[in-house]
């Protein structure tokens, strides 16, 4: 989403807000920072102190001139950067060592129309939104919102199910008896209702394929995963990539031709999916640990990515532990149905 001249670098913040900002070509991320008005932690300016040390997750960049005691050699391969040095020859996403209120800056509120509300099944409904200025949202995928609910004083966090580059946003909500963004939906919701939200937010993103990955869902968990997806699909992956989807009934199942089409347009991917209700007529019936042998994990060689309620979480990380396996990342998002804001971590 870049202009041809200049690149996006993403600044993720320590409390998950994230800003996007414009890098010319000869800028340096913190002079495009400063431009922005978002104070990045900066003490010399000069390569020489370290204070505004960061790490970049994703993207190519030309580290510019320091001296050993801002940055050595050994961080710099592991992905330690120093924004008043380098200057990007791509977009990049990086984690800034600071919260957004530190560096003066908050997640922005966008104004949007509902413009399709869709009743998957009594459990899930899925709504897309019309951002009024899509062209000043920008988000990495598997981040998420805070949504105000229209008529009451409530938000709620949702992750995008949307690719980055769509320009309807989508999510998906299951349904729970008395929820307020429930209530609203499965009601008083009409298509063309305004509606608000602040974001992006969240640490929960997809970072720089370099190795195997495997992909996690539980229940609506799914919707970050498929804005993942929409960027795999884009940039041509070739690790083996496993995409494993519980849910609790049939009934919750959402997007299999979604995800079909992914396995057909993604060469590496493979996906599942399993149902915890005896009675489904799923093939796979249980809990996505079912699915997961040492093979799944490739020895520990791989990335986790894991969207799914607390109990799915944690069930997943003791089944991982008691396979003996650690994989090098481990990204999970926990949500509950009212959970504001969602509960992100990496092990
Ligand atoms: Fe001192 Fe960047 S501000 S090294």
């Amino acid at each position: 989403m870049s202009s041809s001249m200049s690149f996006q670098v993403a600044l993720n913040f320590e409390d998950g807000i994230t800003r996007f900002v414009e890098c010319r070509p000869g800028e340096t991320v913190a002079e495009a920072s400063y431009k922005a008005r978002i104070n990045i932690p900066l003490d010399c300016r000069d390569g020489a102190c370290g204070t505004c040390k960061s790490r970049c997750e994703s993207g190519s960049y030309d580290g510019g001139d320091y001296i050993d005691e801002a940055l050595t050699d050994d961080e710099a391969a592991q992905g330690y950067c120093l924004p008043c040095q380098m200057t990007p020859h791509t977009d990049l996403v990086l984690r800034i060592p600071s919260t957004s209120a530190a560096a003066k800056t908050a997640a922005a509120t966008h104004g949007a129309t509902l413009a399709e509300l869709r009743r998957h099944s009594p459990s899930t409904v899925e709504f897309a939104l019309d951002v009024d200025d899509r062209d000043a949202l920008d988000f990495l995928p598997g981040q998420y919102v805070n949504i105000a609910v229209p008529g009451t004083d409530q938000s709620r966090s949702y992750s995008f199910s949307s690719g980055t580059a769509q320009r309807r946003i989508s999510f998906l909500v299951r349904i729970v008896p008395g929820g307020a963004m429930s209530e609203y939906l499965t009601g008083r919701a009409e298509v063309s209702d305004r509606l608000e939200f602040t974001g992006p937010i969240g640490s929960f993103y997809l970072r720089e394929l370099t190795r195997p990955a495997l992909l996690l869902a539980g229940g609506t968990g799914l919707a970050p995963l498929l804005s993942m997806l929409d960027r795999m699909a884009r940039s041509q992956v070739t690790y083996p990539l496993r995409l494993i989807y519980g849910v609790t009934t049939d009934q919750d199942l959402v997007h299999l031709d979604t995800l079909a089409h992914y396995a057909r347009e993604i060469p590496g991917l493979t996906v599942e999916h399993c149902v915890a209700d005896p009675t489904s007529t799923a093939p796979h019936k249980g809990y996505v640990t079912n699915l997961m042998d040492v093979g799944t994990l490739h020895g520990g060689d791989t990335d986790v990515y894991l969207c799914g309620p607390p109990a799915m979480v944690e069930a997943v990380r003791g089944h991982i532990a008691a396979l003996g396996v650690t994989p090098v990342n481990f990204h999970y998002e926990k949500f509950t149905p009212a959970a504001v804001p969602a509960i992100a971590g990496a092990a």
